[in-house]
């Protein structure tokens, strides 16, 4: 049930990096990042619900295979991505010694990888940076592609970088301990990248909508390497997102803005479902989409459980996002 790809980018070969998906995988974590970096100091970022569940043992079993290994906790949430928690965690990386050639481990859902990607792309100019998403939303899109930061009052994401991980590491055990409502967020970007890249994926999951479960194994790690799989291939040709990378913004545009006028309370995953719909309609009213496939993509929001249409009242107190 184990499948390895790669992200291949242009540039040499070591920006070429692997994501290895297999149930179970993360208990052989600590032997994986032996095998590549022995002897690195390892600076685990994570948060205080996924540390409870496996951030603690992890850092115990790599300390027990001779690692250096540091846990920094950041608190869980959105709230998280903020300028003050970034500076707390890299004053922490810096009392607690991080070197040039130290390894920041995320392990955890977007929130955790886009702020501790952000501080492995800053903190001393840049470290190596191993994802280990434990989200399925994580799983399927943030971890994967170098897209790392924090949010802005203005918007989200506004500031951060580019900076691929040398490694992903994907173990759909783990959505066992997510909660439905987070399942579904990553079920969200899953049909945005099938409707943004693959007919035929789109098709598979018309099919198979209903068997969407964190203990049906074999069909999550499926999906995830398929939505994995493409999305890799678009990060290859379009690392910068200069364009093809674009489409993988579907749903984002009113999406973001969602998020933000209510205040972060919808999920990422819901906002970006309901976006999809309403691109959608203004796709297919502008003539951009048939009626017919803007109809599919409706019925497949509903058949894995998503919401499709807004809250009735937004107040933007804050400004648009990008
Ligand atoms: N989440 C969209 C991207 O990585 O480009």
């Amino acid at each position: 049930m184990k499948r390895n790809l790669l992200v291949r980018l242009p540039g040499g070969k070591d920006r070429t990096y692997p994501i290895l998906i297999e149930p179970g995988i993360l208990r052989r974590l600590p032997t994986i990042l032996r095998e590549r970096w022995s002897g690195r100091s390892l600076f685990v970022i994570s948060d205080t619900n996924v540390n409870r569940l496996y951030g603690d043992s992890l850092t115990r079993s790599l300390k027990r295979i001779g690692y250096d290994a540091v846990l920094v906790e950041v608190p869980a949430g959105e709230a998280s991505k903020s300028i003050d928690v970034y500076y707390g965690l890299v004053t922490a990386l810096l009392e607690k010694k991080i070197r040039r050639g130290s390894i920041v481990v995320a392990l955890g859902g977007g929130v955790v990888g886009d702020l501790a990607g952000f501080a492995a792309a800053s903190v001393l100019r840049g470290v190596t940076l191993v994802q280990i998403p434990t989200s399925l939303l994580a799983q399927v899109d943030s971890s994967v592609g170098g897209k790392v930061g924090i949010d802005h009052p203005l918007g989200k994401n506004l500031i951060g970088a580019f900076h691929q991980p040398s490694l992903v590491v994907i173990d759909p055990t783990v959505l066992k301990t997510l909660p439905a409502a987070e399942f579904r967020n990553g079920i969200a970007e899953i049909v945005k990248i099938a409707a943004a890249l693959d007919p035929k994926f789109f098709a598979f999951l018309e099919r198979r909508a209903g068997e969407f479960d964190p203990a049906n194994r074999s069909f999550m790690t499926s999906v995830i390497a398929m939505a994995v799989g493409l999305k890799a291939a678009v990060v290859a040709r379009d690392e910068k997102e200069t364009g093809l990378r674009k489409s993988l913004n579907l749903g984002h545009t009113l999406g973001h803005a969602i998020e933000a006028a209510t205040g972060y309370r919808l999920r990422h995953g819901e906002a970006v479902a309901i976006g999809m719909v309403l691109e959608g309609r203004i796709a297919a009213i502008t003539g951009l989409l048939s009626m017919r496939d803007y109809v599919r993509l409706e019925r497949l929001r509903l058949a894995v459980g998503l919401p499709t249409r807004q809250p009735d009242r937004l107040h933007m107190k804050k400004g648009l996002s990008s």
